[in-house]
């Protein structure tokens, strides 16, 4: 194993990376690991995380290995870029993920979660089970999809399904190897990775070129006909005047598509298991949406008056945080809290070993969505609950996700039961992402909260 030659850490952690995160992390402050040949530096002190990911921002960059290793699909998008260049991009696309603007895109989000429940309902009625983390992935790519390109993506819709999951395992397969050569080198990886990529690169840039001979036909300029790919396209940086160009859109379309589809899929696809764990958890959301809504599906209008839904999704974002683990690398040198760190090296943060820190989170194994209501002390310290990052470099689409997550996990509950179809444990996968070790299979129980 190309680890242990290598060692350090690297072969503790590739075994185990959870239970290992966990098990550092549980002393406390700031861990060394020694990651091949680069020294890292675990973090676990929420004022640590502060300052790195607020206080000392521009010590740190994003030009680590895990991320080098995405570049290949992301090119220098938001997610990857660093600087003055990220800060002009985010400055632009900002706006358009403002809580009250992502409200413009609730009707799309809607309609996805009704497709699901249709599709859900005929499996029902065939007695078939369905696989919800497949569904998952299908509903939230189409989401951000359809947020970023309306109308124009429907010829396309499943040409960029039918590649999406190659390249998602690819970009695993780079991120967990060592060696990452580039696309010309025929390895098996990259074999598969070409036709898939070339193929998602000459959708993208036909959108985008389809976009801009509308938008210079005068088409779809009234703001409630914007899509989000016309949104960025038409933003100007509020200090330069400046737009995007073709490439840049390019890069950010695509971030905009990785970052934005399997982090809330695998979240919704742990929210089905802990659900299956706790059924009085689903009475109790089920209770909630007839009193919100008389048992209709719920719309953007209703998410304040079901507290409970958002707590609940919270909560399955503290246990299963989608992104795991993510890491920075230090551009000069700095303090952390008495731990030297030198120009090169690296600093990690888990959100999953945070987030089950006994001294921040009372009873972290347990699922316990109250922890989450207003006014608690334990959800207070945002630099103890990263599931989003926090900082200016916080998720872009957090505010999608939870509006996106509640209102598919709503719309399916107002209509279903579900339980596992296998009751054997399912445990934590970590990729790119936090996967399930296998698949969320469901059975379901038509059970229509508004008689039909
Ligand atoms: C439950 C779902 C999601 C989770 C858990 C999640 C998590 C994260 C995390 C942890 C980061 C910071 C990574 C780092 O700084 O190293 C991030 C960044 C980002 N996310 Fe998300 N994300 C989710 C959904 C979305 C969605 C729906 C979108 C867009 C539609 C999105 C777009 C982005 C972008 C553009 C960035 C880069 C922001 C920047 O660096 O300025 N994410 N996300």
């Amino acid at each position: 194993m190309l680890s242990r030659l290598i060692g350090g850490d690297l072969a503790d952690l590739a075994q185990d990376p959870l239970g290992e995160f966990c098990r550092r992390s549980s002393r406390g402050g700031v861990v060394p690991l020694q990651i091949a040949f680069t020294r890292g530096h675990l973090v676990s002190d929420p004022a640590v995380v502060r300052h790195v990911l607020l206080d000392n921002l521009a010590n740190y960059d994003k030009h680590t290995p895990a991320f080098d290793a995405v570049r290949i699909v992301l090119g220098n998008g938001m997610l990857t870029s660093g600087g003055a260049f990220w800060k002009r991009q985010r400055r632009i696309a900002q706006p358009a993920f403002h809580g009250e603007k992502v409200r413009h895109f609730a009707p799309i989000l809607s309609r996805m979660a009704a497709d699901c429940a249709a599709d859900w309902e005929a499996a029902t009625a065939a007695g078939a089970p369905v696989d919800a983390g497949t569904d998952m992935m299908r509903v939230t790519l189409r989401a951000v999809a359809e947020t970023l390109f309306g109308d124009d993506m429907a010829g396309d819709a499943n040409e960029i399904n039918r590649v999406f999951p190659t390249i998602l395992g690819c970009l695993a397969s780079r991120v967990s190897s060592p060696i990452r050569p580039p696309l010309w080198v025929p390895t098996a990886t990259n074999r598969r990775l070409r036709p898939a990529l070339s193929s998602l690169n000459a959708t993208v840039e036909r959108l985008i070129a389809t976009k801009r001979r509308r938008l210079a036909a005068g088409e779809q300029t009234e703001p409630k006909h914007r899509d989000l790919l016309t949104i960025l396209m038409l933003a100007r940086d509020e200090e330069t005047g400046e737009t995007m160009s073709d490439a840049q859109l390019r890069d950010e379309v695509m971030t905009l598509l990785i970052a934005g589809h399997e982090t809330t899929a695998n979240a919704l696809a742990w929210l089905w298991v802990l659900l299956d764990r706790h059924p009085d958890e689903q009475e109790r959301l089920r209770a909630e949406l007839v009193a919100a809504t008389g048992g209709r599906p719920p719309t953007v209008d209703d998410l304040p008056q079901l507290p409970r839904l958002k707590a609940v999704i919270q909560e399955t974002l503290r246990l299963y945080p989608p992104v795991w683990m993510f890491d920075r690398l230090a551009l000069g040198p700095d303090d952390l809290a008495g731990t030297p760190v030198a120009k090169g090296e690296l600093v990690i943060f888990c959100p999953y070993a945070l987030h089950r820190l006994p001294h921040l989170w009372s009873e972290p194994e347990t699922f316990r969505p109250e922890r989450f209501e207003a006014g608690r002390e334990e959800q207070k310290n945002k630099f103890a609950y990263l599931p989003f990052s926090a900082g200016p470099r916080i998720c872009l689409g957090a505010s999608f996700a939870m509006i996106e997550s509640q209102i598919i996990v709503g719309t399916l509950l107002s209509r279903f039961r579900v339980r596992l179809a296998d009751p054997r444990p399912i445990i934590a996968e970590p990729r790119v992402t936090l996967r399930t070790s296998r698949p969320v299979i469901l059975r379901l129980e038509r059970a229509p909260l508004l008689p039909t």
